[in-house]
């Protein structure tokens, strides 16, 4: 059984991949500091798979216990990335925690891996794209200034991995650009767990609809959309989490020879704003209490993924749409609220 090392791997996209990895047949490995997500999910993977992974909760920016924790486990044969802070509006107001966090975690990760074979993969975000001049958009898009310090990290981070790949010829990588994450595990017992006051539109929706939030904003319907409002590529986060099990058996598979590889990971549809607050309510027969709102700083218009390239190489296609994303986030929020996690 094949030992994976999952970093950030009791967070959102993080904990739905160590199920879907147990699925595979693999054997994780976690480590996790808790700084966005919650040891309580260790018990609720346990809970789907039957299965308590091996957990070991130190920083990844501690480089001599990163080292050493590599050292111990030479059995290792890849790496899911996942640990790093996400969070845009914050990237803005503390610039110096996010390049100090997201670099020296993944720095350190790939200095551990320098004299071992290893199969990384990435945990990147279409967020480097920013507003695309033509949709959909591919991988060889041209990478536009980073919006945000957060956008930076990823744009810079697949950077160091394509460099380091290109001379470490015992790091083969792919970097997965992510869409927009969204629903919860079909078990109800896992799923996103926002800290504070969610910034993202799912986790806002059914935050409100279950009374623990006021009115929605729709943030601008004055875009040039079909309904005014943005339109994203939302991908339901069991996809997304069966994608780096893709990515990973591709790197293992003695055929590819590439050092270094993008895939855009999301369904190849855009939806808007409204769309999502619609098949919300139609699945959950809830009527959100929602208003129209000023556009928000920073937001981009529209960008929806060309994911031929992940269809084809990876053997992956996204499965899922709008009503199971809000459906299963909906009965995740209701069991939040009934296990008060
Ligand atoms: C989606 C749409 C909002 C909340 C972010 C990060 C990105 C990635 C995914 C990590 C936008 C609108 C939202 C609300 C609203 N994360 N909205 N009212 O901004 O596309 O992407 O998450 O990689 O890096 O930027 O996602 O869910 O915040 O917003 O109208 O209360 O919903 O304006 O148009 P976003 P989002």
């Amino acid at each position: 059984m094949k030992k994976i090392l999952i970093t950030g791997g009791t967070g959102y996209i993080g904990s739905h991949t160590v199920v879907e990895l147990v699925n595979a047949g693999y054997k994780p490995v976690i480590i996790d500091n808790f700084s966005n997500s919650s040891i309580k999910i260790l018990d609720q993977i346990e809970k789907i798979t039957r299965i308590r992974p091996e957990f070991f909760d130190f920083d990844l920016c501690d480089e001599k216990a990163t080292l050493e924790f590599i050292h111990q486990h030479p059995d290792i044969e890849g790496v899911i990335h996942f640990a790093a802070y996400k969070a845009v509006g914050e990237s803005v107001e503390k610039p110096l925690k996010y390049y100090r966090n997201n670099f020296y975690s993944l720095i350190n990760l790939l200095e551990a891996f320098t004299s071992r074979k290893v199969n990384f993969v990435f945990s990147s975000s279409c967020t480097v794209y920013g507003q695309p001049d033509k949709l959909p958009v591919t991988e060889d898009a041209r990478v536009k200034k980073a919006e945000s310090p957060y956008g930076n990290t990823k744009q810079v981070s697949e950077k160091i991995l394509q460099e380091v790949a290109s001379v470490n010829k015992n790091l083969k990588a792919i970097s997965l650009r992510y869409f927009n994450p969204v629903g919860a595990h079909s078990s109800a017992l896992i799923g996103e767990l926002p800290i504070g006051v969610p910034q993202n539109l799912v986790p806002f929706i059914t935050q409100s609809a279950i009374g623990k939030r006021g009115e929605i904003v729709v943030h601008g319907n004055d875009y040039n959309t079909p309904d005014g409002s943005c339109i994203r590529d939302y991908i339901h986060v069991i996809d997304l989490a069966k994608a780096h099990v893709a990515a990973l058996k591709l790197l293992e598979n003695k055929i590819y020879s590439q050092q270094y590889s993008v895939y855009n990971i999301g369904t190849g549809r855009g939806s808007s704003v409204l769309e999502v607050i619609q098949a919300f309510e139609n699945v959950s027969g809830v009527k959100l209490n929602y208003r129209i709102g000023p556009r928000r700083e920073g937001d981009i218009e529209k960008i929806y993924g060309d994911v031929s390239k992940a269809e084809k190489e990876l053997g992956w296609k996204a499965e899922l749409g709008l009503n199971e994303m809000t459906s299963s986030a909906w009965a995740w929020e209701k069991y939040i609220q009934k296990n008060s996690l």
